[in-house]
């Protein structure tokens, strides 16, 4: 048996290459006392946890309040968009530096809920990108093809074209510190998880088309979170995958036993 399927099937044989990523991304759910209270019971449940990145993104409205209540503890700050100019007359708009005072250190881009519903595009994605990364912000790229596309054999050339369009003119200095996550939209809110092996095969192929781009060194060392319908029950096994580095979770991570027991599924592998 390859080394690769030994880590698929056997428990005792284990071992992430990469440092996990578990993120929170909370949607447009939890108003700001909410949210703050939240956070601080994860504060509290999660204080042990050293060895595993944890990120948390309300919404922008929560952001202050989380970021009080997440202080002293090892649990990190993400807003869940961004606008890619610094200032202006964008009405409604939020900046990269406006993110960072809040004390923001993650910023997830080009979810499929905004390029779907909010007419978002790689072009857009790629100035939200730059714009993150001047501010010394960790973009969290979102990319995943639709059922359709999916069920016409396409998933690769969306990737493809979802990489391609949203790395427009990165120095590979600059994608090297990035984080990208998987989400594959039929599986996103609808219980319907990839399997560990459909994940983890579409992991590879991002890391290869990474590779392709930036070369073998900075593709070995990304991270890329697997996202949708990710839960207790099922977040071991897909962390295990040797390609799947972290989860960006929705649903379950607006409980705190739920997203307590997904980060500790990951402890459980290092
Ligand atoms: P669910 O975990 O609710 O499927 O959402 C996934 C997601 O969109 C995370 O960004």
């Amino acid at each position: 048996m390859s080394q690769k399927n030994n880590n698929r099937h056997n428990n005792q044989i284990i071992k992430k290459t990469r440092s996990l990523l578990i993120a929170g991304n909370w949607k447009m759910y939890k108003d700001h006392n909410e949210a703050y209270n939240l956070a601080l019971t994860l504060k509290e449940r999660l204080a042990d946890i050293s060895s595993i990145k944890v990120v948390i993104c309300p919404s922008f409205t929560s952001l202050h309040t989380v970021s009080l209540a997440l202080k002293g503890s090892s649990l990190l700050l993400g807003a869940q968009d961004v606008h890619w100019e610094k200032e202006g007359a964008f009405t409604g708009a939020i900046s990269p530096l406006m993110l960072l005072l809040l004390g923001c250190r993650y910023v997830i881009i080009g979810h499929s809920e905004r390029r779907n519903l909010f007419q978002e595009t790689n072009k857009t994605i790629n100035l939200k990108l730059k714009a993150v990364l001047k501010e010394n912000l960790t973009p969290i790229l979102c990319i995943g093809e639709t059922l359709q596309e999916r069920e016409k054999g396409n998933t690769e050339l969306v990737i493809e074209d979802q990489l391609k369009g949203g790395l427009v003119d990165l120095p590979a200095e600059d994608v090297g510190k990035m984080v990208l996550a998987y989400e594959p939209v039929w599986a996103i809110g609808t219980g319907k998880t990839a399997t560990p092996k459909q994940a983890n095969d579409v992991h590879i192929f991002i890391r290869k088309k990474i590779e392709e781009k930036v070369g073998q060194e900075i593709a070995k060392n990304m991270s890329i979170l697997y996202g949708g319908s990710v839960k207790p029950e099922n977040a071991k096994d897909l962390l295990r995958e040797p390609d799947i580095d972290g989860a960006l979770v929705g649903g379950a991570s607006l409980n705190e036993e739920s997203f307590e027991k997904i980060v500790r599924s990951g402890i459980d592998l290092l």
